[in-house]
């Protein structure tokens, strides 16, 4: 039998980032900014990672590292500022105004898919090493990490029929949460937490004004809606749904007679509707790894946890761990120090932890529980509306929701 030995090509760089979501390419133009070699590898191609649509509700925080990558012209062309979100229940608007609450500081509803875009344009132009479909579709051999508890890691993978190998110093998991680093590491080293939810979103994004200007949460007796926009002519709505739905059986016609039932009656009566442009159920989970450090390999973003949409914090939270990852890692090659990367997990999984609780406590504030149906689902309701009421009449709790809203520093 013959066997015939594949040459591996071995490449090195300082750090290898697994994933080119918005946390592996934000990451890329820190360090680039920084001076810090690295190379991207990703498992899908640039088109497949730009048809996700997801969120687009952006942090200060979040606008002010695009800012300071210099990714910031069509944000601020584009990009919608918004000093106020609004909830609805018992069928009344109330605006909860952020800004004069947390000295100036604003949100900004951009997509995720144009900043992903936005990154991946930059570095196209500057010329930055990122290998795409490094998977080979036949063998199903796929990314692979290797050696991270020691000072010499390495990636492997395959790209069009050839066997490669990174060398580097430090290895970052931006792999999202399906991904390899985190699943690379022995369970005995690594604790999960987890919660997940009994129902979904549907949503359904379309070329209509948006209903309201500012991004509004819902809750009534049929379930939670979401009224959110892309631009004065697109929309993006949700609505909570059963876990088990499928979007085959929502057709564009019952999703608006649905969604109107979960808004005011005077928005309900003003609401353009018109073909969806994408439509998609998403289950709702809060997940967190610790640590989310390994030796010489780092986890960020989804890799590392995940919260549910309610409160908008996930890709706010992916920025601010890829901030402090690119800060500790600047202190170790250029300051040779190691206390940075020493403190990144306990760091970051402060602030991660803030930004789950919150988004578990206004997940669990807005949606209609199943297990609450019957006898005990109008108690729930009457509680989340005892609370919805305490939260829009006290200065104290406005000043605690806006102060979570518009995050917390990194
Ligand atoms: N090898 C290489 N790349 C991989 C692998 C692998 N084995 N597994 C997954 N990937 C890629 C995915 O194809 C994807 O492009 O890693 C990328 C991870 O991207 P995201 O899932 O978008 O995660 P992240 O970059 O952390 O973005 C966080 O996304 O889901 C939202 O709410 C979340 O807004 C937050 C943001
Ligand atoms: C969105 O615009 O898609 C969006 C806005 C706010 C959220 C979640 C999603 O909390």
């Amino acid at each position: 039998m013959a066997f015939k030995i594949l040459a591996m090509k071995t490449l090195s760089t300082q750090v290898v980032i697994v994933g080119a979501g918005p946390s592996g390419l934000l990451l890329g133009a820190l360090l680039h900014k920084a001076g810090i070699e690295h190379i991207i590898v990703e498992r899908q191609s640039g088109d497949y990672v730009l048809g996700r649509i997801r969120a687009g509700v952006l942090e200060q925080g979040t606008t002010d590292l695009l800012d300071y990558v210099g990714v910031n012209e069509r944000l601020h062309k584009e990009g919608l500022r918004h000093d106020a979100f609004a909830l609805i229940f018992k069928g009344a608007f109330h605006r909860i105004n952020i800004s004069d609450r947390q000295g100036g500081k604003h949100m900004t509803v951009y997509g995720q898919t144009e900043v992903t875009r936005d990154l991946m344009d930059h570095r196209a132009a500057l010329g930055l090493q990122t290998v795409y479909e490094a998977e080979d579709k036949k063998t199903g051999r796929s990314v692979a990490v290797h050696d991270f508890d020691t000072d010499h890691p390495r990636v492997t993978f395959t790209k069009e029929g050839e066997n490669y190998e990174i060398k580097a110093r430090f290895i970052a998991g931006c792999d999202g949460y399906h991904g390899v680093c985190r699943a690379s590491v022995p369970t005995r080293s690594i604790q999960n937490f987890e919660k997940v939810y009994p129902f979904g979103w549907l949503g359904v994004l379309s070329d209509t004004p948006p209903v309201y200007h500012e991004v509004t949460y819902s809750n009534t007796e049929r379930g939670f809606a979401l009224s959110s926009l892309r631009s004065m002519t697109r929309s993006r709505y949700y609505i909570q749904c059963g876990i088990d739905e499928k979007v085959e059986n929502w057709s564009d016609d019952r999703f608006w007679a649905e969604f109107k039932t979960r808004i005011d009656p005077e928005a309900a009566k003003r609401l353009v509707t018109g073909p969806s442009l994408e439509k998609s159920i998403a289950p709702l989970r809060s997940f967190v790894a610790e640590p989310m450090r390994f030796g010489s390999m780092f986890l960020a973003g989804d890799a590392a946890h995940i919260v549910p949409p309610t409160g908008a914090k996930g890709l706010n939270l992916a920025a601010g761990d890829v901030n402090v990852l690119s800060q500790a890692m600047v202190e170790y090659f250029q300051e040779k120090s190691k206390a940075g990367i020493d403190n990144y997990s306990a760091r970051c999984l402060r602030r991660v932890w803030n930004a789950e609780r919150f988004s578990w406590w206004f997940t669990s504030l807005m949606h209609k529980f199943p297990d609450t149906e019957g006898q005990n689902f109008g108690f729930q309701q009457k509680i989340q509306e005892a609370e919805l009421d305490y939260l829009v009449h006290s200065e104290a709790a406005l000043q605690s929701i806006t102060e979570n809203y518009v995050g917390l520093p990194h």
